[in-house]
């Protein structure tokens, strides 16, 4: 397969459903051997078939993106099946609708061990691997809720808000040394992760949005195959937003 990300070796977290699953086929699709992982097996297995019925090169390596063991394991999984590592996107992540009072001590130490924890941990277990290649590249994905605020889930603005300085110093630590690090800010995306609100709660949200529509986790993966394809060979530590319109209001 030729493509965009010919010889690029792709860790995506969060692979078997949604955004991640969206990376995942469309790296493959581009020509980048893709590793999926998830907590999700059949889910994240399914994704690999598919791809590999597709003519693409994908495993599922199951992995908590919360636990430095599983992330070494996946890490040299990666390596050993397709000898380099390349490129990673931390895209993994939980949601908790609770507020300020409402949030629990659990609630809040689970978001951050998956959501801020889990991408550091993806940062720092890769790195070497990703250093080696001389020509890596990162992208993690937080979302609009890291930039702007909203009533409710603060664990969730507090961890995506930490997603996009991490991104930054990171870039900047790598800058010289053949690693980009960049960013992407999802909107409202029609994704698994919303399955819980109610119908007509999602469409208020959707009235809300400037485009009058959710946007699809293809819409979000398209940007990262941007970001780590060689033709972003100048952007490193860059914030992409993609939300129909709905940081402009
Ligand atoms: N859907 C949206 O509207 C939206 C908006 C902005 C940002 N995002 C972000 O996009 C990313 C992907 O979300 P999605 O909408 O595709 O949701 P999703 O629920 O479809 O997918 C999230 C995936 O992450 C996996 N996951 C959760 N915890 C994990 C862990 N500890 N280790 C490994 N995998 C784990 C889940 O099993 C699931 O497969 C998340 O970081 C989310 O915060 C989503």
């Amino acid at each position: 397969m030729g493509g965009r990300l010919l010889n690029k070796v792709a860790l995506v977290t969060g692979g078997a459903s949604g955004i991640g699953a969206a990376h995942a086929q469309l790296f493959a699709g581009a020509g980048a051997k893709v590793l999926v992982c998830d907590l999700q097996e059949e889910l994240g297995h399914t994704v690999a078939e598919e791809i590999r019925r597709n003519g693409g090169e994908a495993e599922f390596f199951r992995l908590d993106v919360a636990c430095e063991d599983h992330w070494k394991a996946a890490v040299a999984d990666a390596v050993r099946r397709y000898g380099t590592l390349t490129t990673l996107v931390n895209n993994a992540g939980a949601f908790s609708a609770g507020g300020v009072e409402v949030e629990t001590d659990e609630g809040w130490a689970r978001l951050v061990a998956v959501n801020q924890t889990g991408v550091w941990l993806g940062m720092k277990t890769a790195m070497p691997e990703l250093l080696k290649s001389g020509n890596a590249a990162i992208v993690n994905i937080a979302s609009i809720y890291g930039i702007i605020g909203s009533p409710g889930a603060i664990a969730y603005h507090a961890t995506k808000g930490a997603i996009r300085v991490m991104g930054k110093s990171a870039a900047l630590e790598y800058a010289r040394r053949g690693v980009r690090v960049n960013t992407v800010f999802p909107g409202v995306i029609k994704t698994p992760m919303l399955g819980d609100v109610p119908e007509e709660a999602l469409r208020a949200l959707e009235e809300a949005i400037p485009m009058g529509r959710r946007g699809s986790p293809e819409d979000i993966a398209y940007a990262s195959l941007y970001l780590c394809s060689d033709e972003a060979k100048f952007v490193t530590g860059g914030e992409f937003v993609i939300d129909g319109g709905s940081t402009a209001l």
